[in-house]
């Protein structure tokens, strides 16, 4: 009988086939890959034999990966293949000459170069790329090469944040815009190595789609009733996905039983069930070009002096959108005070308006100051409205004409057949609903408001992020602190924010994150 001291020792190296382990800190692993699961049993059962510890399953504890008539690179797309791997294993890729050696010798051979697996030649060939990890530290211009990809992850960031899953959303988000910020199409899993953003799921997801050209999961989203529903659902302004997520549980799929429904809708809501049809078609440029002379007549008329910029997605050179953003403000501190309800009552006079809500501005610096966790809900002075649009094809004479038709038919007019529901009309209407988001800025605030306006969301949101915590600053619409001097750092321009957040300059059409 084994004395005791010994046989705990003996245990401790004993695999699960008995043998003897004599070389604890080896743990090898034969890829089945050309080798053959016949071929790879026998070497395997030989090499426990042998004292050594021969894994069936590849792990991060695999110290020599021992493959046959393999590349490295092929070894490599392998390791990239396997969830969770990543590719990223320490280990030494060998060919199968240095395993039979170290047979033949009864102990572990020196490594060679013969045994090493070629770094391949054409490795240029295979390019990886490199990506700093903040969104904000890169430049994402609406060129992208990976729009493939980055749909089938933009719909399961959605699917997410309409299941009110806000992390994992904002996992997809962060992995769709890295991949949006690469100079050429993804053809292999190896060119993503050592990207950041890419966790195990989005990485599954996308090898997915380069093998089979589409995500099973992806598809089963789509297809799904619960997101086909909240999608509809949502696509009403004024509904979130909480209050989808409760009529969809309450049996309401589309926007007839939400009609038949008898739920109480708001205001907002209404409107938006009103013209659903409208709002949920995407912007022009030209459209939101009509919208910005309208806007700024508007503005000019009630306070003169007064400047408007358009923001949001039309800022950074987006050809479509789902809204149209305006910052205005006035150089003169506190001029601005009052302007909206101006701007308003002039638009809605000239019949513009086919709903609009005013909030007011209340930030409060002393009040509401750095203390307050990083949020993207500013408090400025701001306007939700729906405007309404003459379909007019001259850009020059539209204005003029937008009004004298707006006046002819005010928007109460058209009441009668939106309750009968939507925006369709018999011949069709000679107008349609668009969104258009007014904000108002004191200009001491301007800088901050038009970087937080411009987007897009991710990029604000990776700004704050790199603000907090690579900087420890508190960044908002409104203003820059710094937390550890208990200051505010006052800019009047984008640049010096980036500045001040120690980042280059990314100009808004490099924004598109
Ligand atoms: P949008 O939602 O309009 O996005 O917000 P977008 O990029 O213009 O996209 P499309 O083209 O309309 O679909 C514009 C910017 O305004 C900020 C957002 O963070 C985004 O950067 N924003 C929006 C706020 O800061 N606060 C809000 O309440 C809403
Ligand atoms: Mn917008």
């Amino acid at each position: 009988m084994v004395p005791l001291k010994r046989r705990k020792v003996l245990c401790s190296h004993t695999g699960k086939t008995g043998n003897v382990c004599k070389f604890p800190e080896l743990v090898l692993f034969l890829l089945e890959r050309k080798m053959g699961a016949s071929r790879r049993a026998f070497l395997s059962e030989l090499g426990q034999k042998k004292g050594f510890k021969v894994e069936d399953k590849f792990s991060e504890s695999v110290t020599h990966l021992i493959s046959e008539n393999n590349s490295g690179d092929e070894v490599r797309a392998w390791l990239d293949s396997q969830v969770g791997g990543r590719g990223r294993t320490l280990a030494h890729l060998l060919d199968v000459s240095w395993y039979t050696e170290s047979m033949r010798a009864g102990l572990p051979v020196d490594i060679q170069d013969k045994h090493k697996l070629q770094e391949q030649t054409d490795e240029a060939e295979t390019e990886t790329f490199s990506v700093p990890s903040y969104a904000c530290q890169r430049r994402t211009t609406l060129e992208n090469h990976n729009t493939v990809l980055t749909d089938a992850l933009s719909l399961l960031a959605e699917n997410a944040e309409l299941s009110e899953e806000e992390g994992r959303g904002v996992a997809f988000r962060r992995a769709a815009a890295v991949l949006k910020c690469l100079p050429k199409v993804v053809m292999d899993m190896t060119q993503l190595r050592g990207l950041p953003c890419l966790g195990e799921h989005s990485l599954s997801v996308i090898k997915d789609v380069l093998e089979n050209g589409a995500s099973s999961e992806v598809e089963a989203t789509k297809n799904s009733e619960r997101y086909k529903a909240l999608k509809i659902l949502t696509g009403i302004f004024g509904v979130g996905a909480k209050t989808a997520d409760r009529w969809f549980r309450d049996g309401i799929q589309t926007l007839h039983q939400l009609r038949d429904s008898g739920q109480t809708l708001n205001r907002a809501q209404q409107a938006g069930l009103d013209h659903y049809d409208d709002i949920n078609q995407s912007v022009t440029k030209a459209e939101a070009d009509i919208i910005s002379e309208i806007v700024e007549k508007a503005v000019v008329a009630v306070l003169p002096g007064a400047q408007i910029t358009l923001t949001g997605g039309f800022r950074r050179g987006k050809l479509t959108g789902h809204d149209v953003d305006f910052l205005i403000t006035h150089p003169e501190e506190g001029r601005e005070e009052g302007l909206m309800s101006k701007v308003v009552s002039w638009l809605e006079t000239q019949g513009f308006l086919l709903y609009q809500k005013t909030t007011r501005n209340s930030y409060l610096e002393a009040k509401d100051g750095p203390a307050r966790p990083a949020s993207n809900m500013d408090r400025f002075e701001r306007c939700l409205s729906i405007f309404r649009l003459s379909k007019e094809k001259k850009r020059g004479a539209e204005l003029t004409e937008t009004l004298t038709e707006n006046l002819k038919t005010p928007p109460s007019c058209s009441s009668s057949h939106v309750q009968q529901g939507g925006d369709r009309e018999e011949g069709g209407k000679p107008w349609r609903a668009v969104r258009v988001d007014l904000v108002v800025s004191p200009i001491s605030q301007f800088g901050f408001a038009l970087l937080g306006w411009t987007g897009s969301k991710l990029f604000e949101r990776e700004l704050r992020r790199w603000a907090g915590r690579e900087k420890s600053m508190s960044l908002s619409s409104h203003a820059l602190f710094h937390n550890k001097q208990s200051r505010y750092l006052r800019a009047t321009t984008e640049e010096e924010i980036f500045s001040y957040l120690g980042l280059e300059y990314v100009k808004p059409s490099e924004r598109n994150a």
